[in-house]
C-alpha cells in the first residue's frame, strides 16, 4: 500500500492528463426557439477544433448560455445538429455526453469536504477507490489546492471554491469542458489570476474548452478563437487579433475595443475613396470588409492607436486621411495619454492615443486628427 501510493504520487498530474486530446465540437444549423420574436439561437454553424480554447462572447441575452446548454444537452434543439467527434448527440441525455461543466455559482456541496466534492463525479461513475484517490490528488495539484482536501467549501475563499469546482469539472477527464462565465462572481484581481490558471490548465489537460463570457478583455486574454454572438447569431469568428484588427461589421469593431466611427451610408465596396462631410478619404482595398455591399450601410472605423493629432493641416502627411477635431479632454493613463476629441462639424465623439510624454495640447484646442489608410477599416453596419 505504501509503495502503491508512493508510485502514485510520482505520477505528476500534467503528465497523465496531457495524454488525452480534445474532441471536435461541431454545431450545424443549431437553432433554439423559445417562441420569442426571434429564436434565442438562430441557425448557428461553428466548428470547434479538438483541444481548442473557443470563447462564445457577446452581450447579455445574445444566446451564449443557450448554445452551451444545447451542447450539454440541458436544452432540446429546435433545429440543427450537435456533433461530438462527428457523432450526432442530439438524442443523448447530458450525462451520456460526458462533458465537464463549470458555472458562475460554484454549486459545491456545502456539507462535503473538498475531497468529497471533487471525488463526486468519479463515485457516480463507480470508479475504484484507489483510482479515485489518485485522480483527486492529481487534479487538486493541478488547481493548486494540495492540503485543502479536508476543508469544507465555506472555509475557502471564493477563488479557492471556484478552483474546487474546476477540479470537480475536470476530474473525470472530460474531452470537452463547458464554462459559463465561471469568473463572473470574482473581483477583478482574482479574475486575472484565475484566467492565467485556466489557460495553464487548458494547455496541460488538452481538452476542448468552450468558454462563455460577456467580457471582451477576458475573451481576448484566454481564447484561441472567439465566436462573437449578436442576437442569437454569430457575427464573426476568429483569433482575438483578427477580430480586433479586421472587424467585418461595426458591431464587432465596437464590441472589441474603442473605435472612431464615421457613418458613411451606402458605399460601393470597390470605390477607392469615400466622402464624409467636406473630407475625402482614400480607401485601401485590403481594409474593406467582405461584408461591405452597396445595398447596405457602411462605416469607416479607426482605432485610437491609429490616430495621430497635429496642430494644422500643413503638418499632416499627404497620404494620410484627416478630419478637423476639437480636444475635449486629455486622459493620462500612465503609459500613454488619450485625447478625447469632437470630430468634424458633427462633433462626433472620438479618441486618439498619444505618447504619455507629449503635453503640447490643451483643452478646447482646434487640431487635425489623421491616420494612414491602412489603419482604418471599412465595415458593414
Ligand atoms: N428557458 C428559457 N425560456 C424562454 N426564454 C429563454 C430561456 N432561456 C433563455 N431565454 C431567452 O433567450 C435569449 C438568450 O438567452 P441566453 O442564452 O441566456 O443569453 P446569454 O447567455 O448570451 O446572456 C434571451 O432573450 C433569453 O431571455
Ligand atoms: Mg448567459
Amino acid at each position: 500500500m505504501t509503495q502503491l501510493s508512493q508510485s502514485n504520487s510520482e505520477t505528476f498530474a500534467a503528465a497523465s492528463l496531457a495524454a488525452k486530446s480534445g474532441t471536435e465540437v461541431r454545431l450545424e444549423g443549431v437553432t433554439k426557439d423559445f417562441g420569442l420574436a426571434k429564436p434565442a439561437v438562430d441557425d448557428i454553424t461553428l466548428r470547434i477544433e479538438p483541444g481548442e480554447f473557443m470563447t462564445l462572447l457577446g452581450p447579455s441575452g445574445s444566446g451564449k448560455t443557450t448554445t452551451l446548454n444545447l451542447i450539454a444537452g440541458f436544452e432540446v434543439l429546435t433545429k440543427g445538429q450537435v456533433l461530438l467527434n462527428g457523432q450526432d448527440v442530439g438524442a443523448l441525455p447530458p450525462h451520456k455526453r460526458n462533458l465537464g461543466m463549470l458555472f458562475q455559482n460554484y454549486a459545491l456541496f456545502p456539507h462535503m469536504s473538498v475531497y468529497d466534492n471533487v471525488a463526486y463525479p468519479l463515485r457516480e461513475r463507480k470508479t475504484a477507490k484507489d483510482e479515485i484517490q489518485r485522480r483527486v490528488g492529481e487534479v487538486l495539484e493541478l488547481v493548486q489546492l494540495v492540503g485543502r482536501d479536508k476543508h469544507l467549501p465555506k472555509q475557502l475563499s471564493g477563488g479557492q471554491q471556484q478552483r474546487v469546482a474546476l477540479a470537480r469539472a475536470i476530474v473525470f477527464n472530460p474531452k470537452v469542458l463547458l464554462l459559463d462565465e465561471p469568473l463572473g462572481a470574482l473581483d477583478r484581481n482574482l479574475r486575472g489570476a484565475l484566467q492565467l490558471e485556466i489557460r495553464r490548465i487548458h494547455r496541460e489537460v488538452g481538452s476542448t474548452f468552450v468558454f462563455v463570457t460577456h467580457d471582451q478583455d477576458e475573451a481576448m486574454n484566454l481564447s484561441d478563437r472567439i465566436a462573437l454572438f449578436n442576437e442569437g447569431e454569430i457575427e464573426q469568428v476568429g483569433a482575438p487579433e483578427e477580430l480586433y484588427a479586421r472587424p467585418e461589421t461595426l458591431f464587432t469593431a465596437k464590441f472589441l475595443g474603442d473605435s472612431n466611427v464615421f457613418h458613411l451610408g451606402k458605399v460601393s465596396p470597390i470605390d477607392n475613396a469615400v466622402a464624409w462631410e467636406d473630407e475625402r478619404w482614400a480607401v485601401d482595398a485590403n481594409t474593406v470588409s467582405p461584408k461591405v455591399a452597396s445595398d447596405r450601410g457602411s462605416a469607416l472605423v479607426v482605432r485610437p492607436e491609429g490616430v495621430s493629432v497635429s496642430k494644422n493641416r500643413s503638418e499632416v502627411p499627404p497620404d494620410a486621411n484627416a478630419v478637423k477635431a476639437t480636444i475635449l479632454d486629455i486622459e493620462y493613463l500612465g503609459s500613454y495619454r488619450t485625447l478625447v476629441l469632437a470630430l468634424g462639424d458633427a462633433r462626433l465623439n472620438g479618441r486618439a492615443r498619444i505618447d504619455a510624454q507629449s503635453s503640447d495640447f490643451s483643452l478646447g484646442e482646434e487640431v487635425v486628427a489623421w491616420w494612414r489608410p491602412y489603419r482604418q477599416r471599412l465595415v458593414a453596419e
